[in-house]
């Protein structure tokens, strides 16, 4: 049996090609959903991988979650935090709300789920920790003041307890996705995807999750043993870091 992987919005979108890019590497994974019941059992049925319903934003539900993870499937050598929201408004419509629910889920929810697993890796010396931010971390965004913050957060949270893994055998990287083919850009108006975002995407197309998915599955890696603390861009060349 391969290494134990737990991907976090695991079910959909980028996260269902990360967790069937780790399962083909041999890794047996679990991946977490938030709320769509449906999907995840579908997505069980398909790949045979499990599912877990909770909340990555609540720090007691993600503690037992995990304790069931590992009860079910064996200690956790491997976290990708993908579960991700967006609230966009301009900043002049932004709610506290808005801002709250992306900081707790794409924020405080990378908190909630690695220090979870963290003393776990640290006793195995073994670990491996890839957290999906995105372009607009690193650039900005309009109407993402809230989303933008939360994936910066993300980036700066990975450099520090990168430094902290690096002797313990454990890595931490960023993968920095640009604009990929998944629900979440169907809140993108036609009219701004098409005469707004598409043109300033130098490979003229929007990026493929699979194509994420590989990035992740290779940090996961024993080859990627040296590289901590990095941020790896796949953004077709919208934005060079
Ligand atoms: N860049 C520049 N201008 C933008 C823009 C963008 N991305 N998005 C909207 N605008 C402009 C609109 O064209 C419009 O301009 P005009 O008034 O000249 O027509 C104006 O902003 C809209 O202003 P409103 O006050 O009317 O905005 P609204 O309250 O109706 O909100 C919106 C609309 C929520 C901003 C909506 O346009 C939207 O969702 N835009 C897309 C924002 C975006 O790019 N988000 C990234 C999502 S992808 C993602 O998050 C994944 C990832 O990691 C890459």
């Amino acid at each position: 049996m391969g290494r134990v992987a737990l991907v976090t919005g695991g079910s959909r979108g980028i996260g269902a090609a990360i967790s069937k890019a780790l399962q083909a590497d041999g890794c047996t994974v679990a991946a977490t959903y938030a709320g769509n019941d449906e999907k995840a059992a579908a997505f069980t049925a398909e790949t045979g991988i499990k599912t877990y319903k909770w909340n990555v934003g609540d720090y007691e539900a993600c503690k037992a979650g995990i304790a069931q993870v590992v009860a079910d499937l064996g200690p956790i050598q491997i976290l990708v935090n993908n579960a991700g929201i967006t609230r966009d408004a301009p900043f002049h419509k932004m709610t506290p709300e808005h801002w709250k629910e992306v900081i707790d889920t794409n924020l405080s929810g990378v908190f909630n789920m690695t220090h979870n697993v963290w003393g776990g890796m640290r006793e195995a010396k073994f670990g491996r920790v890839v957290t999906i931010s995105s372009i607009n971390g690193q650039k900005g965004q309009f109407a993402q003041a809230n989303y933008a913050a939360s994936k910066a957060g993300d980036i700066g949270f990975t450099k520090a307890l990168a430094l902290e893994g690096a002797r313990a055998g454990i890595t931490v990287n960023i993968v920095a996705p640009g604009y990929i083919n998944t629900e979440m850009m169907s809140t993108i108006p036609e009219k701004v995807m098409n005469e707004v975002i598409l043109p300033q995407i130098p490979v003229g197309r929007l990026g493929e999750a699979d194509e994420i998915a590989r990035c992740v599955a290779f940090l996961a890696s024993d080859d990627a043993g040296f590289i901590t603390g990095s941020t790896v861009s796949a953004n077709g060349g919208q934005y060079l870091a």
